[in-house]
């Protein structure tokens, strides 16, 4: 087991009424960076992608408009995710907790967290989500930037364009997935964490439930053990 130490990147501080800072307004403001342009590319490929959907486009102000801005806002996507990966990191790094967490993760499904072991800042869900969604924004930026230049690839290298049609469509699903999963977890089963991720606190009591380590470590000055 490595000795070195995971310490959480968030400016986390104690308030007084037992509230805690999980989301400083730095990464608050990247996070819905992030949320705003992907729901933004979400709408604008899904209508790309079946006749059925094109409607979503007019929506959002007609084809060709949403045809101009969906690879510049797949762009600040990407952007948005490096930022996080920037940000967070060290947060997102899998520890011995996590291995341990993720033998559990039938309880966490069955909404049992007092069975669960404690997590740090993130749990093992959250980290696979994140690590997903930068895989695959990289996937959908590479694949992009071939269907962006297409007629840069020349006719004899037509599966490169077949290819990047396929990664495209199959990153984006992948993602579109993770999402999903993303805002039952941390909008509909933990009402808590939307407001964390508007007004940035959380209470103490919701920090010891669900995340005890990153708690600990905030209000004892301990670290997590990778
Ligand atoms: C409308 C869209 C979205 C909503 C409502 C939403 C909501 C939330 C909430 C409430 C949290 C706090 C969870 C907690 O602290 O327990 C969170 C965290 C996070 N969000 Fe989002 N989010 C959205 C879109 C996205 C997108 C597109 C990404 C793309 C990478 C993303 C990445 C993350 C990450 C990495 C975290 C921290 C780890 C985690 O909680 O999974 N979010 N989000």
């Amino acid at each position: 087991m490595s000795t070195s130490h995971v310490v959480s990147s968030a400016r986390a501080t104690r308030e007084s009424g037992g509230q805690i800072v999980r989301y400083t307004l730095s990464e608050r403001v990247h996070h819905w960076l992030a949320a705003l342009t992907y729901i933004y590319c979400l709408i604008t490929g899904l209508a790309f992608w079946s006749p059925y959907l094109f409607w979503l486009a007019v929506v959002v102000g007609g084809g060709p408009t949403a045809r101009f801005w969906h690879p510049w806002f797949g762009l600040a996507f990407a952007l948005s995710v490096a930022w996080m990966y920037k940000m967070w990191r060290n947060d997102l790094a899998t520890t011995d907790s996590d291995r341990r967490w993720s033998k559990s993760m039938k309880y966490y499904i069955e909404n049992e967290d007092e069975k669960l072991p404690p997590v740090g800042r993130f749990n093992y869900g959250q980290k696979l989500f994140f690590w997903l969604m930068f895989y695959g924004v990289i996937l959908l930026l590479i694949s992009g930037l071939g269907l962006w230049f297409v007629e840069s690839i020349p006719w004899s290298l037509r599966w490169l364009r077949y290819l990047a049609v396929t990664v495209h469509v199959v990153a984006a699903m992948a993602t579109i997935g993770a999402f999903i999963i993303h805002i039952y977890m941390s909008v509909f089963m933990e009402p808590e964490s939307f407001h964390a991720m508007i007004r940035g606190r959380v209470s103490d009591a919701w920090a010891r439930t669900y995340h005890r380590l990153w708690y600990e470590q905030v209000t004892k000055g301990t670290s997590e053990q990778k």
